[in-house]
């Protein structure tokens, strides 16, 4: 089973709070989506392989690090991944962008796939599938399986709030995907929504309602 990865630094539940209030417009919103994704993003590259090299300083020669192997691969899941993504990028300025159409069908709560693209190179990244919300984890779900059938074998998933049913469904279908998550919420409601949550993030972000 995957493990879980709750990031509760107390900079992320203040501005998670800022989030989820209901009077936070799209502009702040946006900046605080973003601003929790590059936070987040520090603990999700926190295993990120180093190899050792010489460096001098005005002083002398010494021992330092540097980020080695697999290079990073972001993989929003449209449309309210798109938010996350510049606050991971200000972090890791070089990973590469790439992108997956999925929309829940609100009848059904079933994910539907319209668009895909990721880089030409994805065997060789470790690949970050980052979406605000895991509710029923089905687009999370069909997402990851999308991107493993292209090649990508190395992803974690990122989340600002997920349901316990939505880390259920992910943890059985991806098992070898690990979550990060800045919260887990209570439960579902009747319409798939997180509760407490913070209502439609792709919506809020972009002032669709
Ligand atoms: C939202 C959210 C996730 C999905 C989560 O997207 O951004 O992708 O719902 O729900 P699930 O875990 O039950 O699948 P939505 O379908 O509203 O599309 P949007 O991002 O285009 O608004
Ligand atoms: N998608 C959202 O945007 N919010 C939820 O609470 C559930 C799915």
């Amino acid at each position: 089973m995957s493990r879980v990865h709750v990031i509760d630094h107390p900079l992320i539940q203040h501005k998670l709070t800022m989030i989820r209030d209901k009077s936070t417009g799209p502009k702040d919103f946006r900046e605080l989506v973003n601003e929790v994704a590059l936070l987040m993003a520090y603990e999700v590259t926190r295993d990120m392989l180093l190899e050792e090299v010489e460096v001098e300083t005005p002083i002398c020669t010494t021992k330092g690090y540097t980020v080695a192997g697999k290079k990073i691969g972001l993989i929003p899941i449209l449309r309210a991944g798109l938010g996350m993504v510049d606050g991971v990028l200000e972090l890791i300025p070089t990973a590469k962008v790439g992108h997956i159409g999925v929309y829940r069908d609100p009848d059904t709560l079933k994910p539907v796939e319209y668009y895909c693209k990721l880089p030409g190179d994805s065997e060789e990244r470790d690949f970050i599938v980052i979406d605000p919300m895991l509710a029923t984890g089905g687009s999370a779900s069909a997402a990851i399986e999308f991107i493993k059938e292209r090649g990508c074998a190395s992803i974690k998933l990122m989340c600002l709030l997920s349901a316990p049913e939505g880390i259920q469904e992910v943890q059985r279908a991806h098992p070898d995907v690990e979550i990060f998550t800045a919260a887990v919420d209570q439960r579902l409601n009747s319409h798939g929504y997180i509760i407490p949550g913070l209502g439609d993030a792709g919506d809020r972000l972009f002032g669709t309602k």
